[in-house]
This record gives structure tokens, C-alpha cells and sequence, in this order.
């Protein structure tokens, strides 16, 4: 099977090694990848909005699948030009791509589906803000509709700055602002597999969110992610697929826009039960580092099964029974500005005793390795236990140099203490940030 991966960031340098590693890939090709997925994929050049140039890349290089990584271009409809070349697509269209392309939309779904979610209110005009925002009280939730590269939520106690960014979101003319209730509670992330009809969950993991230790400072794309999660209800897995995931795939394929790619499911485990924090159209990043990290199944048919329609005919998946730790190493100033040029060193001393170095911004300059972006690095620890996992992956952090970097020194900290969970959804004054 010959397979284009498009996209640039860690997720799609775990999902090409992933690839690489599966016997039935006889060619991997990356548009336009990084320096870590050059040593394992062909790269080419491309801007992935543009639909039609990735269809001619696909049948350039005569792809039998290509995977879409990042969320903007399944938005835009790259899938769809893909598909309509007939090559087979892993990644939903641009309109089942709307349950995160748009929160409303999303919030409609679930509805219609029975899916449990935090109560909210859409809104378009101050009026309306105000009432929403007074009938939920602090902490307030302040989403912008559309795509905002992640920087369209804010979580705050201050009314008058919920307010503020609720007045901006709708600022321009059409859009609108999705308020609603604060949800406590621990987040996972649960990727599920689908093929429009069928869904296959992977194992459940959890993502860091903010830039420092102890869940302080301003939200991020993610400092770091664990798989399995010890502390968590054996049964969650089948509780999101009976109550979240298989009604939201019935709804979307009854609207007759059927969801074929992943399914993140982000979720709050509150103290009312499990509800559904936002739905991605995609793999999570840097969580897929870490499950694909322990999927043995060759990970080629899985999603060539997703794009074909044959989910249902699949042996059920084998998970490796070690654990999987990643730290991400970003650069100075990172989430608010990234610094670009340092050199990296030490990644291939990193990598010895079951860790990985997956690369994000990264460049080669004049055959230097240099940071590139925000999230520079994700850095994959294996182990038997999350203890195991996390020395592994610490130990590689340490081998490597940049000036500059950051990371979180306690990812994984808590569970791989036994601790039953991490805390509550933090009340932050910053948006989150996602990476640039
Ligand atoms: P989203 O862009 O919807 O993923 O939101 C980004 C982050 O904001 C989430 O991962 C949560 O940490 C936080 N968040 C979103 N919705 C809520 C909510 N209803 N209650 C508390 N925190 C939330
Ligand atoms: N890890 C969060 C995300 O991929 O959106």
C-alpha cells in the first residue's frame, strides 16, 4: 500500500512511523512533513488548503491512501477533492468535519443524538451573551463558533472578560459565540475510528493542556500526554462508545454526511458523570504519540478499513500492555510568541532504551537541526509501568539541547503515583493556544 500523509507536526510523524513500520507499506510519501518524517517518508511540497494540489500529489506519487492530519484542511475540503480523484481518504469530508469546524453545529448534533454535553446557549448578539453568561454564572465558558486555531475558547471567572470575548467572537459580521456551562472533572481524550457506520475506539489517553507545572499558566496545544490511564473506570471506553460516539455517527450519517476518520472525543469525567467537552475531527496531538506508541496492530489497515467502509470486518485491535509517556519540548516563549533558529542537539543519543524523538517545528538549515514553531519536539517514553514510561522519557529529554526550551516536569507525575486522576479543568484568564 502506498500512503500520503499530509500535514507537519508530531502527530503526523508518529502516524508515519507507525506506517513505516507496518509491512504492508510499500511506499510512505509526507506533504509537506518536517525533518523527522524525512527520514522515514518521501516529502513534498504543498499547501494543504489547497484541495485540487493534493489530489495531484495523490495520484502523483499513486497513493492508495492518504491521511489527513491537521484539522483546517478537512475543514476546507480537502478529503473531498482527494476522494472525488478516487483515492481512498482517511479523514472525514469537509461536512461531517463541522462537528469541529463549528461548536454550534457540533452542540446540534448532540442534541439531536442524546450525546451528554455541557448546556449552552448560541449566541449573536450582547443581549443574548449577557443572559447566557448570567444563566450559567462563573466560571464562564466563552467558545467562538468557527476554527480559531485554538485560540477561541476562554475559561474565566471574570464576567466582564467572558463578555469581552464573547463581543469579539460575534464582532464579525455572521458569526457566533457558544457559552456554556462549566464542566469540572478530569479530561481524556478518546480517539474512535470510524467509517461512517462503524467505530473501533483506541485506548484512552490524557493530554496537558497548560504551558507549566502544577496546570498553571496559559493553555497550550498540549505539553504532554500518558496511555493507559490506570486510574480510570474499566468501562469508559464502552460507556463513550454506546452513549457519545455511535449515536453522534448515526446522527451524521442520517444528515447523510457520514463521519469517516477519527472521532476525538474530549471529555470531562464530572462529579454528574461523563459529558462530552468538544468533539475534533481528527488525532489529537500529542496524545497520538503515545497510543499509536502501544497499538500493535499494523496501523495501514485500520485506516485503510475506516476510508473503504469495512470497519466491521476487522479483527478487534491488539494494545501492547507497556505504558507510554510523552513530554513535549517547546520553544522560548511558546504559547504566546515561538522562537525560531535554535539548534537542536542530542536527539540521537535520546534515542536508546524505548524512547523516540518525534519531531514538530523543526528545520534543517545548512544541514542544522533548528526549532521551527511552538511545539518543537515530542518526546516518547516506553515502559512496563507509567513509571517506567516517564523515566524513559525524561532521561531522552535530558539528553537533548536547545536553547531556550521548555517542558513540563510533571507529566504523568500523578497517575504514575496511583493517583486516581489529575485535577479539575482549570479557570484560566488566558484562551488556550494552540500551535502556531
Ligand atoms: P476546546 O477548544 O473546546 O477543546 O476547549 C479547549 C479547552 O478549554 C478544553 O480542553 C478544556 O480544558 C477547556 N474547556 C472547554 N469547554 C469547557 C467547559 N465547558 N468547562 C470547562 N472547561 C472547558
Ligand atoms: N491535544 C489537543 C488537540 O489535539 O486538540
Amino acid at each position: 500500500m502506498k500512503i500520503l500523509v499530509i500535514g507537519t507536526g508530531a502527530r503526523e510523524h508518529a502516524l508515519v512511523r507507525s506506517l513505516a513500520q507496518d509491512p504492508a507499506v510499500t511506499a510512505l510519501h509526507a506533504a509537506p512533513g518536517n525533518p523527522g518524517i524525512g527520514q522515514l517518508a518521501t516529502l513534498h511540497p504543498l499547501d494543504i488548503l489547497d484541495g485540487r494540489a493534493a489530489a495531484a500529489l495523490a495520484r502523483e506519487v499513486a497513493a492508495d491512501l492518504v491521511v489527513i492530519g491537521p484539522e483546517a484542511p478537512l475543514v476546507a475540503g480537502v478529503g473531498d477533492a482527494v476522494r472525488e480523484a478516487g483515492i481512498d481518504v482517511f479523514g472525514p469530508s469537509g461536512a461531517a468535519a463541522m462537528l469541529e469546524g463549528s461548536k454550534s453545529f457540533a452542540k446540534e448534533v448532540m442534541e439531536a443524538a442524546g450525546v451528554p454535553t455541557a448546556r449552552a446557549f448560541t449566541c449573536t448578539t450582547r443581549e443574548h451573551i449577557e443572559s447566557a453568561l448570567d444563566e450559567f454564572g462563573a466560571p464562564y465558558v466563552v467558545k467562538a463558533d468557527g476554527l480559531a486555531a485554538g485560540k477561541g475558547v476562554v475559561v474565566t471567572a471574570d464576567r466582564a472578560e467572558a463578555l469581552a470575548h464573547g463581543e469579539a467572537c460575534v464582532s464579525v459580521p455572521g458569526s457566533a459565540v457558544v457559552i456554556e456551562e462549566y464542566l469540572d472533572g478530569p479530561e481524556v481524550s478518546l480517539f474512535c475510528i470510524c467509517d461512517g457506520t462503524t467505530v473501533v475506539p483506541l485506548e484512552p489517553a490524557q493530554d496537558f493542556k497548560r504551558a507549566l507545572d502544577g496546570d498553571q499558566g496559559p493553555n497550550t496545544g498540549g505539553m504532554g500526554a500518558y496511555s493507559p490511564l490506570p486510574w480510570a473506570d474499566p468501562n469508559l471506553t464502552a460507556q463513550v462508545i454506546a452513549s457519545v460516539a455511535e449515536p453522534t455517527i448515526a446522527e451524521m450519517a442520517k444528515r447523510g454526511t457520514p463521519f469517516v476518520g477519527v472521532l476525538y472525543c474530549g471529555l470531562a469525567l464530572t462529579s454528574q458523570g461523563m459529558r462530552v467537552v468538544e468533539f475534533n475531527a481528527r488525532f489529537g496531538d500529542p496524545e497520538t504519540q503515545v497510543v499509536l506508541a502501544r497499538l500493535e496492530t499494523p496501523l495501514a489497515g485500520v485506516l485503510q478499513a475506516a476510508a473503504r467502509g469495512t470497519l466491521a470486518a476487522l479483527p478487534p485491535l491488539t494494545w501492547s500492555s507497556d505504558a507510554a509517556v510523552t513530554v513535549v519540548l517547546a520553544s522560548a516563549g511558546y504559547p504566546a510568541t515561538s522562537r525560531s533558529g535554535d539548534p537542536i542537539t542530542g536527539i540521537e543519543d535520546a534515542e536508546v532504551d524505548g524512547a523516540a524523538v518525534l519531531h514538530a517545528g523543526t528545520a534543517l538549515v545548512d544541514g542544522t537541526l533548528v526549532s521551527n514553531g511552538g511545539r518543537v519536539l515530542s518526546i516518547v517514553g516506553t515502559g512496563t509501568d507509567l513509571r517506567d514510561a516517564r523515566v524513559a522519557a525524561y532521561r531522552a529529554l535530558d539528553v537533548i539541547e536547545m536553547t531556550g526550551g521548555q517542558s513540563r516536569s510533571d507529566i504523568a507525575a500523578k497517575a504514575s503515583r496511583g493517583a486516581t486522576a489529575t485535577s479539575a479543568i482549570p479557570v484560566v484568564p488566558n484562551p488556550s493556544v494552540k500551535d502556531a
